[in-house]
């Protein structure tokens, strides 16, 4: 039994991973800007009104959970806005995206550190969009180039933290039926399945890798 944080917990694969990892005896702690009836049935520990992109939102957090100790933490949060094409740029829309994906992923992670210690692991869910080799259709400005942002992250942060002991996955979840996708794709249940299989192997040998949530291992 292992105490885990997801962020984005209140929907799509976020909520999904709050289900499985209660049903299979984890603590959760479920972070949301506003808990849904069905995260509130789940009975996790839910904190909420916390945005990502905000540093005194984050704060807030750091502070309601000073003294405990996460084994995993689990950067789901994201958003995707096909609002930008060659034609067409909208810096608003592609900002909005980097502010969340990339941004708010990275805040999270530096506030939350001092509750990481030796065998601790963290999660970096970003896209097969922001794999550059993968790239065959272009477009898609803001969301692929916050996906290579987080990527990158997540691949600093395995640098930077194996020597303390802590392991990072940058992780791809699959196409999934969430709102993100208009609902098409593999089920939240199925992705999710394979995604905590990742987390389960993820280790110090095989920190700073790119997977699917299949296994298959992604190209930059
Ligand atoms: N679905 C796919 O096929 C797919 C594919 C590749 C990668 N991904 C990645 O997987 C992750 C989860 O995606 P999903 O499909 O489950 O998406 P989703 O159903 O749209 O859920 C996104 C979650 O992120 C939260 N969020 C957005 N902006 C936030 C902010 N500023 N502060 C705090 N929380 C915020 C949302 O909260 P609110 O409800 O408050 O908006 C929601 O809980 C994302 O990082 C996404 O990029 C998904």
């Amino acid at each position: 039994m292992a105490n885990y944080l997801v962020t984005g917990a209140n929907r799509g694969i976020g909520l999904e991973y709050c289900r499985q990892l209660k049903e299979r005896g984890d603590t959760v702690i479920a972070i949301c800007r506003s808990a849904c009836d069905e995260l509130k049935n789940l009975g996790v520990q839910i904190e909420s009104n916390i945005d990502i992109t905000d540093d005194a939102s984050v704060n807030d957090l750091v502070h309601r959970l000073k003294g405990l100790h996460l084994d995993v933490l689990i950067n789901n949060a994201g958003i995707i806005e096909e609002r930008s094409s060659i034609d067409n740029l909208n810096f608003e829309s592609i900002r909005r995206q980097f502010e969340v994906n990339a941004l708010g992923t990275l805040r999270v992670t530096g506030a939350l550190l001092p509750n990481l210690k030796n065998g601790s692991k963290i999660i970096i869910m970003t896209s097969r969009m922001g794999s550059i080799e993968d790239n065959t259709s272009g477009g898609s400005y803001g969301y692929r180039m916050s996906k290579v942002a987080v990527s990158m992250a997540g691949k600093s942060l395995s640098l930077d933290l194996k020597p303390k002991g802590i392991a990072v996955a940058i992780l791809h979840p699959g196409l999934v039926q969430t709102r993100m996708t208009g609902f098409s794709g593999i089920t939240t249940s199925e992705s999710v399945q394979g995604l905590l299989k990742r987390i389960d192997e993820l280790n110090l040998d095989n920190t700073g890798t790119f997977w699917h949530s299949n296994g298959e291992i992604l190209p930059w």
